[in-house]
């Protein structure tokens, strides 16, 4: 069961996280991105938070995603000579010719992925796709225990402007399920627009993972050299890391 990101979403998406996220992970996924000879794939390419930037610093780079609305909005931003780089397939069954150095999968991709079978077949699709020495990164959040036991209740986590003058809020709720290891996310987007306040509600349900388990699942697959460290500044996981970064190598 796959959960597209609507069109107000994709149409706001990169004035509310380039404000929320590229503080946290651009300069890292940058710096693969940006040392790697090779070809590249962004699996979940969404808007092209950095495949845009990817492309204009002369990366060979392809851009997979299930969401047609994210897609348009990439497109819209992209030349055309580079439309052909881009195509909708899902990261558990995507199929190219060639292979790839590098495959990302950046900002909770994998966590889209509700089922421990889809998992699988999504990181053995990236294997069978990547060069020998090649690498797959993922990331995923650490679950935070306090957020488990007191579910967001309309929070407002962007309040802004989409465009001089006219504004834009998301509040977010959830409802976390701990043994189905879900939390069932409800965005609500409200902005102004032709002298009227708009609203789109988005539900959505996140995937997370724990320590063990995301180490189990990679060593199910055929990937046989991982490491996950606990930032986007090369630190080891350890008590009180807020991300898991996962390296996996062909
Ligand atoms: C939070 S966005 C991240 C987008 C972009 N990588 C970034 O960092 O801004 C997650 C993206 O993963 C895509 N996605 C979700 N499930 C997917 C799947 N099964 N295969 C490929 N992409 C998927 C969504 O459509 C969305 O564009």
């Amino acid at each position: 069961m796959h959960y597209e990101y609507p069109e107000a979403f994709a149409r706001f998406y990169d004035v509310m996280y380039r404000h929320l996220r590229d503080a946290v992970d651009h300069e890292f996924y940058m710096h693969h991105i940006t040392k790697t000879k090779g070809r590249i794939l962004e699996v979940g390419v969404g808007t092209g938070r950095f495949f845009r930037d990817a492309l204009a610093n002369g990366a060979d780079i392809y851009g997979i995603d299930i969401s047609g609305a994210m897609l348009e909005v990439l497109k819209s931003n992209l030349e055309a000579s580079h439309h052909h780089r881009i195509s909708r397939q899902s990261i558990v069954d995507f199929s190219f010719d060639g292979k790839f150095d590098l495959i990302i999968a950046p900002f909770r991709v994998m966590m889209h992925l509700p089922d421990k079978e889809e998992q699988l077949a999504a990181l053995n699709n990236v294997y069978r796709h990547l060069n020998t020495g090649g690498v797959f990164i993922f990331d995923a959040f650490v679950p935070d225990l306090n957020q488990l036991l007191h579910p967001h209740d309309r929070t407002t986590d962007f309040d802004g402007e989409y465009q001089p003058g006219k504004k834009l809020r998301r509040s977010v709720s959830t409802d976390p399920d701990l043994i189905n290891q879900t939390i069932h996310v409800t965005f609500l987007l409200e902005w102004d627009e032709n002298g009227k306040n708009n609203q789109e509600v988005w539900k959505v349900p996140l995937r997370f993972f724990f320590r063990y388990e995301l180490e189990h699942l990679v060593e199910r697959s055929k990937f046989s050299h991982s490491k996950i460290l606990g930032d986007f500044y090369g630190n080891d996981l350890k008590r009180g890391s807020r991300e898991f970064i996962v390296f996996c190598a062909k």
